[in-house]
């Protein structure tokens, strides 16, 4: 292989630049010229291709968002449209390509892969939601972004005597919210993975009051229920003073951790040497400290678990 694409699709995620960056220097060592892909299959589509050399992606490891601009589009799902990305690759003798992203994307890996087209994939989303990687690129830092804003609201919580209840990232699963809340010790944690009773966290709440707790910190993370609703109900059944904090995108933008920019950096060289070596319709991922490869189909279509053992402890810690 002499000329490879990259691209960054879906959310964007801090670590996927030092991914980037990977890509681009390592393949240069190899003497493989690496096309940018802009703004994700969209680009793709639109032929938005850039040649990157090993001083175009300087000053990025430290860099949140990504420099090759991202966009979700459903357009992809068309074989038509699939074919026709081929054909453009084709007209610039692109062999091959790398997609960094979450669900959404690495189900463009798997369609070009279907089609013959090689394609390796690079587990990137802050939401850790797909099958067969403990983790994802952007996870830790969006983690750690939502800690310290939530270590800020305790700061209040605390003065004001004022329970709080805190949104957090997600989508439709809970990992955010579950090591989010473990990590700055919230009483109750919900997620989408497992129905809560209302009973029993008013229930708690009360009990909490009676052991002369000063608040509540609630983790909700946004599959589970919006932190406003969940406002109203408590208010509705309790005399406590509450308040809501959604926080929103500043858990996905800003500096990648030293865990992302590690993670991300060793992703991309995975994925690279192995498009170089044929593998394709793989997403390279992590699992128990090693770094794995995971057929596309499987990280798209199968549903990864919640660490049931963490969100317990949730419970038992806050007494
Ligand atoms: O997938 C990452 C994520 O930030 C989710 O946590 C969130 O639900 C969603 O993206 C928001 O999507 P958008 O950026 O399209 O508003």
């Amino acid at each position: 292989m002499k000329r490879i694409a990259v691209l960054t699709s879906g959310g964007d995620a801090p670590g996927m630049n030092a991914a980037i960056r990977s890509v681009v220097r390592i393949g240069f060592s190899r003497n493989i010229e690496v096309i940018g892909v802009r703004g994700g299959f969209r680009g793709l589509i639109e032929k938005n291709f850039n040649p990157l050399l090993p001083r175009d992606v300087s000053g990025l490891l430290e860099k949140g968002g990504t420099v090759l601009l991202t966009s979700r589009t459903d357009e992809f799902k068309s074989e038509e449209i699939q074919e026709k990305a081929i054909e453009n690759f084709k007209s610039e003798h692109i062999e091959g390509l790398i997609v960094i992203g979450g669900n959404g994307s690495q189900s463009g890996n798997f369609a070009l892969s279907k089609k013959d087209f090689p394609v390796m994939g690079v587990a990137s989303t802050i939401d850790n939601d797909l099958w067969g990687t403990d983790y994802t690129i952007g996870f830790d830092t969006a983690v750690n972004n939502a800690i310290q804003a939530i270590d800020k609201i305790r700061d209040v919580a605390t003065s004001h005597a004022r329970s709080f209840i805190v949104e957090v990232m997600g989508r439709d699963r809970g990992f955010i919210a579950i090591d989010s809340a473990i990590a700055t010790g919230a009483d109750i944690v919900l997620i989408p993975e497992v129905r809560f009773d209302i009973g029993k966290i008013i229930k708690n709440i009360k009990e909490g009051m009676e052991k002369k707790k000063l608040h509540h910190l609630i983790v909700c993370a946004e599959g589970a229920i919006h932190a406003r609703d969940l406002e109203q109900i408590i208010k509705s059944r309790l005399d406590i003073e509450i308040r809501v904090s959604v926080l929103g995108y500043i858990q996905r933008g800003g500096s990648p951790t030293r865990f992302d920019r590690i993670i991300a950096t060793l992703f991309a060289e995975r994925a690279l040497t192995e498009l170089i070596q044929g593998g394709t319709g793989k997403v390279v991922g992590i699992k128990d400290n090693q770094i794995v490869l995971i057929p596309a189909e499987d990280a798209v279509t199968k549903q990864k678990d919640i660490n049931s053992s963490l969100y317990k402890i949730i419970e038992e810690v806050s007494v």
